[in-house]
């Protein structure tokens, strides 16, 4: 697929309006797929480590994560969060280990990590702007289709392809180029995608960035509903989205794991505090938790109304 990214258009993106969100139903659809296929599936890394030009990025990393769980990356910009992404998706230079479905991915070239189950979108959603909606799917569930016949309008489309065009809402759109879409669209088009390449792992590199409140909760359910079935590591920012749809949270610093658990678990971690409030903080959460007290926690209601970086963005 190209990498090619474009700034989001602003003038004339489709409006996202009440009646064009994703359809629940058709989800209800994809999802119904046979659970056998998904059971057992899971991701594990074991000392994964990507250098670059000496430069440590990703040191040495150890990371379980099992089919049905919705597992959100977070941790401050530059932490390695999205070289974990490349690492697993042959583009990044790694070495260790990270397994899927019993397929060592490290050293497995971008080109064949699709054959693995694994899809992934990017920071910047990267469609194809020119081809319309419709063809950006159609060439993703082409694998082994010639080029020619994948680009041309076909009179039937193929009923994956109907349901993933469904769930993801963009139904009304399918003839447009995906250039046009509002940046939100984008990144459904893209999650879309993955449904029809059928993805068992999906990684997905702050996929709510840039969305309205509407549109962040409608992807969050979505993503909550997929992860049901398959395996998926939502990268975010986003603090408010990891709270409302997070199942459990893995904190990066410095390309390597700071905290794992719950929401609240990671919340009142005083390494996790101090990294993302400051070392004043650390020590304050470390202090209230010896005495039983409730920590600070990024993001809560108890932290500053405005810390550096923001509750409700922190980076
Ligand atoms: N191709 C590269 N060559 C050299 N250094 C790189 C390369 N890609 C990433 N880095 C460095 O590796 C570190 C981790 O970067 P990465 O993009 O994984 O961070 P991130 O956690 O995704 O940050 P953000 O939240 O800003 O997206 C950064 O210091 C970055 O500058
Ligand atoms: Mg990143």
């Amino acid at each position: 697929m190209s990498t090619e990214q474009h700034d989001t258009p602003s003038v004339d993106a489709v409006p996202v309006d009440g009646t064009t969100g994703l359809d629940t139903e058709a989800l209800e659809a994809v999802i119904a797929a046979p659970g056998e296929r998904f059971r057992h599936d899971y991701l594990e890394m074991r000392d994964l480590r990507v250098v670059f030009d000496g430069f440590v990025a990703v040191d040495g990393i150890d990371l379980t994560v099992t089919q049905g769980d919705l597992r959100f990356l977070i941790g401050p910009n530059g932490a390695g969060k999205t070289t974990v992404v490349d690492a697993i998706t042959g583009l990044a230079p790694a070495t260790g280990s990270a397994r899927f479905g019993g397929v060592e991915l490290v050293g497995r070239p971008s080109h064949r990590t699709a054959r693995a189950g694994v899809g992934r979108t990017f920071q910047t959603a990267s469609v194809f702007d020119e081809l319309t909606v419709l063809q950006n799917l159609d060439i993703a569930a082409g694998a082994g289709r010639r080029p020619w016949t994948m680009l041309r309008r076909r009179s039937v489309v193929p009923e994956h392809v109907e349901q993933a065009l469904d769930t993801v809402g963009l139904g009304h759109v399918r003839d447009l180029p995906a250039g046009v879409l509002a940046h939100g669209q984008k990144q459904w088009l893209e999650i879309g995608m993955l449904l029809v390449q059928d993805a068992r792992l999906l990684l997905l590199d702050e996929p709510v960035a840039g969305m309205s409140q509407s549109e962040r909760e409608q992807t969050g359910r979505l993503l909550q509903r997929i992860g049901e079935q398959r395996t998926v590591i939502v990268v975010e920012h986003d603090m408010e989205f990891l709270r409302a749809f997070a199942s459990s949270v893995t904190v990066l610093h410095q390309g390597s794991v700071l905290s794992e658990g719950s929401v609240a678990q990671v919340q009142a971690d005083p390494k996790v505090v101090e990294v993302y409030l400051g070392r004043d903080a650390g020590a304050r959460a470390s202090a209230s938790a010896a005495t039983g007290g409730a920590p600070p926690s990024p993001g809560s209601s108890s932290t500053p109304s405005s810390p550096s970086p923001s509750s409700a963005e922190v980076s």
